[in-house]
């Protein structure tokens, strides 16, 4: 361990704000961009507390609405850096909306930022080891390991499947699908 090293609960943040109408949609419902915008300012609040650098987001994980949110509604987003190697940390993050009447909380989604610390050259940079102080956080750091280990291995397949696509048997890979082939012809101008 180096004397870097830093406790999960030193750079767990949490953002709560309130959804005002001009965040909804035409449904009246909360847009998921606007959530979205929200989770990425607490990712990086909570990654670069950890490195102590900027830090870059370079992907997002399991990022599912399964259910709305409602104008006038408290969100709460949780964040605690789950993992980190070198450069990179992952993030999860945790969302709650609360009816401030009856004080009732939904837990919205719970989603997973890969972000990485820069330094002043703009390059990345090593990030301070995690201290894990209790079970919950170690099941965490393994989980991110295996869900690390899992997006490699989806990656090469799909890596794999997008090479072997056939567009010439497209009449016979799409018949049960609802979609339908009509190929315009491209003028030569
Ligand atoms: C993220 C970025 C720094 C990676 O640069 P790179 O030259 O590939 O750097 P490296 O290969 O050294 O990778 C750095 C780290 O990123 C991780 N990484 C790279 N691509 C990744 C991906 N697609 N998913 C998850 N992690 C990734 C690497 O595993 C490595 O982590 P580690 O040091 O903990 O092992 C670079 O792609 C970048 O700056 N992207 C733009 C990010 C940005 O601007 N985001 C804002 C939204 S536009």
């Amino acid at each position: 361990m180096t004397s870097l090293a830093k406790p999960v609960v030193d750079s767990q943040t949490t953002i709560t704000e309130l959804m005002i109408p001009s965040y909804a949609n035409f449904g009246g419902k909360i847009h998921g961009g606007i959530l979205l915008s929200l989770m990425d300012k607490v990712a990086y609040a909570c990654a670069s507390k950890h490195a102590g650098t900027y830090c870059v987001t370079v992907s997002v994980d399991k990022v599912e609405f399964l259910q709305p949110v409602e104008v006038g509604e408290l969100v709460a987003m949780h964040a605690s850096v789950n993992y980190v190697g070198r450069t990179s940390l992952i993030v999860g993050i945790r969302v709650e909306a609360q009816n401030v009447k009856t004080a009732a909380i939904k837990h919205t989604n719970s989603s997973y930022f890969t972000m990485v610390a820069k330094g002043d050259d703009d390059k990345p940079t090593q990030v301070p080891e995690l201290i894990l102080q209790n079970k919950e956080q170690v099941k965490r750091f393994i989980e991110c390991l295996r869900m690390k280990e899992i997006k490699q291995a989806v990656k090469e397949k799909m890596d794999d499947a997008r090479s072997h696509i056939e567009v010439k048997n497209a009449d016979t890979i799409l018949k049960e699908e609802r979609c339908i082939i009509q190929y315009q012809e491209v003028s030569k101008a």
